[in-house]
């Protein structure tokens, strides 16, 4: 018990140092395509179903603003959100600000992705995500299951779509984390990156900023546990008709009331939740597991598979540990943009995972006071990151086209015939994300207390 009083305090320590962000469109994530379209730009859904089951929404930005074509062969990138969020996360601070509209203007083909369980991607071949019943193995897959399914399917559906070989790829905290476990369970997907871009990665976790946090971490199994028995598989569900879960005005709200030794904190919460304009509808969603897992590694000071206890380790895996995510497996062109001020994102385990990941280097964002959140939601993003990304891409699309010309010539010389091959571009995601983290974090705190109480 105390030891949630002081994870919530720690929470919301870290939910107050915020920056505020400029007043966001309160549009609804739901009608992402319509949102792109009113600022000017083409806009595309597409779906793809993962061979277990899960039907994704994809969405494109293929063009500039007020362009409705674009140059033959113009890089594809493929963006992806963090935790809680949607590809809404690319868009809602509008032309000026985000991210994915920066690509499409740089002359990119868009894409963003949607994690099986969010808003768009909440739908499943058989199973009823607001069934009682089904809920449970709907909602029972972590970031591992959208690395190896998701990530692969849609990347899979954007190049036969496209029919181009090979794409750049941005990936905003979750987002990062399921690019690792993409290429190094599934290593034969490299070869479909030419490059990414990871921001404020998640991964290893031996210096996870938080001393408290890390402490507080050892009781993620009980209350992942605790919260499966109570019916709570799901945060943020859309549905707010649907039994266990609330939206977050409504949990911080009661968490208020129900509680008089947590009123300031809980003020500061909802001030905080107010204060930045955060629409409900804005929240992507995700299981309850993949924050559990991330408790797990937080633990175990390791980036590793879901740890199932050693009976079962040992019988799913061949040892009583989880096996970790082998990062030399990963053959991408990555660049880890990572900050200082990231509470959640300690510079050591980023240049560690440099370090084991044979083509890849990390790149400290020039602010020191730069936050884990302000990758998706600071208006200095594009001075900061964004612009180099662009170049970065520019660059190795030129590098492509070099080696291009070098083998056609051979092949010629040779009187060889060689496929064409092509390149891709990548994306980049803004969005509230660790501040959505946190406040589920707080909602699991809430139920665990109303549990103990
Ligand atoms: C690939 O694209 C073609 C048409 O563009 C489509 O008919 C086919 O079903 C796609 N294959 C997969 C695996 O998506
Ligand atoms: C909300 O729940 C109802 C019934 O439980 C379901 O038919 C509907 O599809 C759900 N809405 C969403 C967005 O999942
Ligand atoms: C919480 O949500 C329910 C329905 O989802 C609504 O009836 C109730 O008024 C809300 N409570 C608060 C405090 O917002
Ligand atoms: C949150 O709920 C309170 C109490 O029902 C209400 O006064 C307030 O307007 C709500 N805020 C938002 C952002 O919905
Ligand atoms: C990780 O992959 C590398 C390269 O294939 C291999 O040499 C190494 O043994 C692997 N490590 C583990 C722990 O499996
Ligand atoms: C961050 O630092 C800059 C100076 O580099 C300063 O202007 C700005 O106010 C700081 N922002 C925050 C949120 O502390
Ligand atoms: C990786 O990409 C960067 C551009 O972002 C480039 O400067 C570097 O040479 C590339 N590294 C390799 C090994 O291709």
């Amino acid at each position: 018990m105390m030891l949630w009083i002081s994870y919530v305090v720690t929470l919301v320590a870290c939910a107050s140092t915020f920056s505020k962000t400029e007043q966001v469109a309160s549009h609804s994530p739901y009608f992402t395509v319509q949102n792109i379209q009113s600022e000017g730009y083409h806009a595309e859904a597409h779906h793809a179903v993962t061979n277990d089951g899960y039907k994704l929404e994809m969405h494109r930005i293929p063009y500039r603003r007020y362009e409705n074509k674009g140059e033959v062969n113009r890089p594809i990138v493929f963006c992806m959100h963090g935790l809680l969020a949607s590809s809404n996360s690319y868009i809602y601070l509008g032309p000026q600000y985000s991210m994915g509209y920066h690509l499409a203007d740089a002359g990119y083909d868009v894409w963003i992705g949607n994690a099986r369980g969010t808003k768009n991607s909440r739908h499943h071949i058989t199973l009823d995500p607001d069934s009682s019943t089904e809920k449970f193995p709907f909602f029972d897959f972590s970031f591992e299951e959208i690395g190896m399914y998701d990530i692969a399917t849609m990347v899979d559906y954007v190049l036969n779509y496209t029919g181009r070989p090979k794409l750049h790829y941005i990936g905003y905290s979750q987002g990062g984390t399921t690019f690792l476990v993409l290429n190094s369970m599934r290593p034969e997907y490299n070869e479909k990156f030419i490059s990414a871009h990871l921001l404020a990665c998640v991964g290893y976790q031996n210096h996870f900023p938080s001393s408290q946090i890390a402490r507080l971490s050892r009781l993620t199994d009980s209350l992942y546990s605790l919260t499966l028995s109570m019916g709570l598989v799901e945060l943020f569900s859309p549905n707010s008709s649907s039994t266990t879960d609330k939206n977050v005005n409504n949990s911080s709200f009661d968490l208020c009331s129900n509680y008089a030794s947590f009123q300031s904190m809980c003020k500061m919460v909802v001030d905080n939740i107010q204060l930045e304009n955060v629409d409900p509808d804005w929240i992507g969603g995700a299981a309850v597991k993949q924050i559990a897992h991330y408790g797990q590694n937080i633990r175990d000071k390791a980036f590793t598979r879901w740890n199932y206890g050693l009976e079962k380790n040992v019988k799913l895996y061949g040892s009583e540990t989880p096996p970790s995510y082998n990062l030399s497996l990963i053959t991408v062109n990555t660049t880890l943009h990572y900050a200082t001020a990231d509470t959640i994102v300690d510079e050591r385990d980023v240049l560690a995972m440099a370090n084991d990941m044979p083509v890849t280097s990390a790149r400290k964002v020039k602010r020191e006071n730069f936050s884990h959140i302000e990758f998706t939601s600071s208006k200095d993003t594009k001075d900061l990151i964004t612009d180099y990304i662009i170049e970065a891409i520019a660059m190795a699309q030129k590098t492509i086209a070099n080696v291009m010309i070098n083998s056609e010539k051979k092949n010629q010389e040779d009187n060889e015939i060689e496929d064409e091959s092509s390149a891709s571009g990548s994306g980049y995601n803004p969005g509230n994300t660790f501040k959505l983290y946190l406040t589920a974090l707080s909602l699991l705190g809430q139920n665990f207390i109303n549990k103990q109480i």
